[in-house]
C-alpha cells in the first residue's frame, strides 16, 4: 500500500509513453522490499514522499520546494543543487532533496559495469531516482540529504574515478554530439575535444570565478545534434573548407531508386519516387548544384556547408577532407535582455592536439568577459553592450564580412579618434573665422 494517495498522478500511468509515475512507484516498492538488504542512508520512503508532494503540487498548481539552497562539497563551489520541501512535516522523506550533478562521459556511452556501480552507490546514499541526463549533459542524481554529499563525493572519486559536474557562475559541464564514434559527418573528434577542454578547465568548472555561467558545446557538423548554437556561450561546430566528395555511381543509384533518400528517414509516408532536382538541387540554399550529363556538379566556392545534400544522399556525398570547426559565441535563454543564438566569431580553425589555438580563443574571450562582464551578465549580453567588434578583437582577429549576416543600416557609426584626420580637438574660434554666427 502506497504511503500517499495519488489520484491525479495515477492517471499518468496509462498511455503508451513510459510513465515516470509507474517507474517511481516501482522504485518506492523496491525500497520497501529491500531485497538486497541495503543500509539506506536517507529515508526509505523518499520516493513515496516525492510522489506525495508532487500530487499536492498537481492539486495546488504550485511548487512545494523552498527558495534556493546552498550545499556542496569542500574544495568546490558548485556541483550540488540544494533543495528543501516546504511541507517537511507532511513529507519528511523529502525534507532534504538535493540534486548532485555528475560529469558524464562524452557522447554518453556507458558500460553496465559503470552504471551498476553508480546505481549501487545511489540506491544506498540517495533516493534511487535520477535524470539521465540533465539538459547540460550531467548525470543527475535526484534527491539526497546534506550529510550524504561528502560520502557520495568520496565514493564517486575514490571508487569510480568520477567527478562532479558544474553549477553556479562558472564553466558548466561541457557536452558534445557523439561525433566520430558513429557519424560519418563528424568533422572533428567532438568527444576528444570536449573531454580535453573539460580536463583543461577543471578549475574553472569547480570553482566559480566568472561574472555568470558559461557553457561549451561541441557539434561535429552543422546539423547540430547537441544544439551548441542555441545552448552554449561558446559553440564549436565542425565544418570543412575544401570540396564535397561525390561518388557519381552512388548518385546514379539514388536517381535509379536503388537507395532510399535521407537514409530512409521519410519511409513512413509516400512522398513519391526520389527526384534529385526537386529534393536536392532546387533546395540547395545557394543554388550551387546542377546535373550535367547525368553527373551531379557542385560549385563548392558557393556552398555554405548547410548539410542538406549530404543529409539527403549520405551514401553519395561526403564531407571534405580539409576539416576544422567554427566558433560561435553568445547563445543564451531570454533572461535578461532576450534570447540569443551563437554569433560567428571564428569562421574556421583546424582542430589539432594539444588544441593550443582553440584554448587561446577561449581564454581571450574569458579574459575580456571576466574583466568587463557585469554581475550576472552572460557573454551574449556583454557582446550586445560592448559590441561584436570588441569580441572579435578580444580573440585577436580582425572583422571580416562573414562576421555579419548583413551590414548595419543605421548610420550611428563610431570612429576611433586616431582614424580621423585631425582628431577631436577643435576650437570653435577657428570655425568662426570661416562661418559667421
Ligand atoms: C532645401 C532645403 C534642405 C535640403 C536640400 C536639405 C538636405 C539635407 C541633406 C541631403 C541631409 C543629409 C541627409 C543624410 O545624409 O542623412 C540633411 C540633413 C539634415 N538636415 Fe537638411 N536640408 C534642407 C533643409 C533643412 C532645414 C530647413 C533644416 C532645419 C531646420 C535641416 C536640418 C537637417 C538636419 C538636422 C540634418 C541632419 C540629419 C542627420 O544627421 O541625420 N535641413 N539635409
Ligand atoms: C526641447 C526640444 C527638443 C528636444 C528635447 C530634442 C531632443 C532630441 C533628441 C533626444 C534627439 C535624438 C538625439 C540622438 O539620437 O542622439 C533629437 C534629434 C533630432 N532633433 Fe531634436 N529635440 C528638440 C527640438 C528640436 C527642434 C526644434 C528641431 C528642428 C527644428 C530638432 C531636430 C532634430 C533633428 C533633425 C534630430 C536628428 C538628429 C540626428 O539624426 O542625429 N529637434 N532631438
Ligand atoms: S552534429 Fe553532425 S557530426 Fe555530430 S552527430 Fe550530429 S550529424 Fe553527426
Ligand atoms: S551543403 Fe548545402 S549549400 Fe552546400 S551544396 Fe549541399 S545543399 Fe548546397
Amino acid at each position: 500500500m502506497a504511503k500517499h494517495a495519488t489520484p491525479m498522478l495515477d492517471q499518468l500511468q496509462s498511455g503508451p509513453w513510459p510513465s515516470f509515475v509507474s517507474d517511481i512507484k516501482e522504485e518506492a516498492e523496491r525500497r520497501h522490499k529491500n531485497v538486497g538488504n541495503v543500509e539506506f542512508q536517507i529515508p526509505v520512503d523518499v520516493c513515496d514522499d516525492l510522489l506525495g508532494i508532487l500530487e499536492l503540487s498537481y492539486k495546488d498548481g504550485t511548487t512545494h520546494w523552498k527558495h534556493g539552497g546552498i550545499v556542496g562539497v569542500f574544495g568546490y563551489g558548485g556541483g550540488v543543487i540544494g533543495r528543501y520541501c516546504d511541507q517537511p512535516e507532511k513529507f519528511p522523506g523529502v525534507a532534504h532533496f538535493h540534486t548532485m550533478r555528475v560529469n558524464q562521459p562524452n557522447g554518453k556511452y556507458y558500460t553496465t559495469e559503470f552504471l551498476g556501480k553508480l546505481c549501487d552507490l545511489w540506491e544506498m546514499r540517495g533516493s534511487g531516482l535520477t535524470n539521465f541526463h540533465g539538459a547540460t549533459g550531467d548525470i543527475v542524481l535526484l534527491g539526497t540529504t546534506t550529510p550524504q554529499l561528502e560520502e557520495i563525493f568520496h565514493e564517486l572519486t575514490h571508487n569510480m574515478n568520477t567527478d562532479l559536474g558544474g553549477s553556479g557562475s562558472n564553466l558548466r559541464t561541457p557536452a558534445c554530439c557523439l561525433g566520430e564514434s558513429r557519424c560519418e559527418w563528424a568533422c572533428y573528434d567532438t568527444q576528444e575535444l570536449c573531454y580535453q577542454m573539460t580536463l583543461e578547465y577543471q578549475d574553472e568548472l569547480h570553482r566559480p570565478a566568472f561574472p555568470y555561467k558559461f557553457k561549451f558545446k561541441f557539434d561535429g557538423c552543422p546539423n547540430g545534434c547537441v544544439a551548441s548554437i542555441a545552448r552554449s556561450d561558446m559553440s564549436f561546430i565542425g565544418t570543412w573548407r575544401d570540396d564535397i566528395r561525390i561518388d557519381q555511381e552512388a548518385v546514379a543509384a539514388y536517381i535509379g531508386g536503388e537507395i532510399q533518400p535521407n537514409g530512409g528517414a521519410h519511409s513512413g509516408k509516400d512522398w513519391g519516387a526520389f527526384d534529385i532536382e526537386k529534393e536536392v538541387i532546387n533546395l540547395c540554399p545557394t543554388e550551387c548544384m546542377w546535373m550535367e550529363d547525368g553527373k551531379l556538379m557542385i560549385n563548392n566556392r558557393e556552398c555554405t556547408r548547410c548539410m542538406h545534400c549530404l543529409n539527403v544522399m549520405p551514401r553519395a556525398l561526403r564531407i571534405g577532407n580539409d576539416r576544422g570547426l567554427s566558433i560561435l559565441v553568445g547563445a543564451k535563454a531570454p533572461i535578461l535582455d532576450g534570447a540569443q543564438m551563437g554569433s560567428l566569431l571564428v569562421p574556421f580553425i583546424k582542430v589539432e592536439e594539444p588544441y593550443d589555438a582553440i584554448k587561446e580563443l577561449i581564454e581571450g574571450i574569458w579574459e575580456w568577459w571576466m574583466e568587463e562582464g557585469k554581475n550576472r551578465e552572460r557573454l551574449g549580453e556583454l557582446i550586445k553592450r560592448q559590441g561584436l567588434a570588441k569580441a572579435i578583437s578580444a580573440v585577436g582577429l580582425t572583422p571580416v564580412p562573414q562576421h555579419v549576416m548583413e551590414p548595419r543600416h543605421n548610420p550611428y557609426i563610431f570612429w576611433k579618434e586616431e582614424d580621423v584626420e585631425g582628431g577631436w580637438d577643435r576650437d570653435i574660434a577657428d570655425y568662426r573665422k570661416h562661418h559667421q554666427r
